[in-house]
């Protein structure tokens, strides 16, 4: 007996975005083996597993996957949770024996848990150490923009926030250092970019966005997490992702019209290309989705959100480790 989506309760941690859309893309059959690459508080996994899927499981945060182990237990052995990087999944699933999957899952980006966590350091919101770091290791937010110079950071600022007005906010930054709080950050930002006191929309998102990708790597991530993905889908097996930045989009959209041979005659931008030589590892994508008014008004998370889905062909993956340069910048 199968539960629907829609009738689960939703987790006051962190409501997940286009639950019910994800679960329909993916068409889980009951015993069918699906990965939720990016677990986080479990609310895909939940689902997944309601479905009749047998679960594994994946976040390279460790609080995430200690606080899944009361959903472990619960789960009756139908969900293995694994730490490490979605980049990886295909390793990560070998080492336990995992050879092929029936559907993987990606909800990029950052958990409200995450968010609402002033010491993770990812919240303009709630002052806290400048650490923004999911996994907890590597270099910190604070450590990168006390070392970095001006245009390393005004490039960061402008291609992962979309902040025009970068050069200013980085040289503020220079300026200002050294930094070690979030709510430092973030007043060095709204001054540089003078807003007023209690205007609706705060400067420093843009900022505090840009900064966390690039601290996490996260683009190289989904880069490399999507051609993991392609490695471990079985023929017919499904491929679901949410995005909420339009540059995250971007490379999924251009990852599967590569792959699904929408590229083959090339276009004006760009010559015919490698594509046209290599067979499609997906068929052609479902049309985007986006969150309704309804989900949009409850969850302001959702806003940005955009899922795209696909199923796998029986064509071998495509070798090498990446997309084409082309496709991920176009
Ligand atoms: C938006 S949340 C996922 C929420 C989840 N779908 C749910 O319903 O609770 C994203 C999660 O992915 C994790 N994450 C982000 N990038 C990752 C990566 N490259 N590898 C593994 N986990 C990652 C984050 O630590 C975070 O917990």
């Amino acid at each position: 007996m199968t539960d629907r989506p829609a009738d689960l309760p939703r987790d006051p941690r962190h409501d997940p975005v286009l639950r019910e859309e994800v679960i329909a893309a993916l068409a889980i059959a009951p015993g069918e083996r699906h990965v939720d690459a990016t677990f986080g508080a479990g609310g895909y996994t939940r689902a997944m597993l309601a479905a009749g899927a047998e679960v594994v499981a994946c976040d390279r945060d460790p609080d995430a996957i200690a606080e899944g182990q009361a959903l472990v237990a619960e789960a009756d052995s139908r969900l293995t949770l694994i730490h490490g990087r979605f980049g990886e999944i295909d390793r990560l699933l070998a080492e336990r024996g995992i050879e092929s999957v029936d559907g993987i899952t990606f909800d990029i980006g950052v958990s409200s848990m995450q968010l609402d966590q002033g010491e993770r350091g990812f919240s303009f919101q709630k002052d806290g150490p400048l650490d923004m770091r999911m996994a907890q290791e590597g270099e910190s937010a604070a450590e990168w923009l006390n070392r970095a110079d001006e245009d390393e950071i005004a490039n960061v600022l402008f291609h992962y926030g979309d902040e025009r007005q970068s050069r200013r906010v980085a040289r503020a930054i220079v300026a200002a250092r050294p930094l070690s709080r979030t709510a430092e950050l973030a007043t060095v930002i709204r001054k540089a970019l003078r807003h007023p006191p209690g205007a609706p929309k705060d400067p420093s998102t843009k900022s505090f966005q840009a900064i966390r990708i690039h601290i996490n790597g996260e683009l190289d991530e989904l880069v490399a997490g999507l051609a993991a993905a392609e490695r471990v889908l079985r023929p017919g097996g499904r491929l679901a992702v949410v995005s909420f930045h339009s540059t995250e989009d971007r490379i999924v959209k251009n990852f599967l019209r590569e792959r699904s041979g929408g590229d083959a005659a090339g276009s004006r931008h760009r010559p015919a290309p490698v594509a046209a030589a290599r067979a499609p590892t997906f068929q052609t994508p479902a049309r985007k989705v986006r969150p309704g008014k309804a989900e949009e008004a409850r969850n302001p998370r959702a806003r940005s959100a955009t899922l795209r889905s696909a199923v796998r062909t029986a064509a071998p993956a495509w070798p090498g480790d990446t997309m084409t340069k082309e496709a991920i910048s176009c």
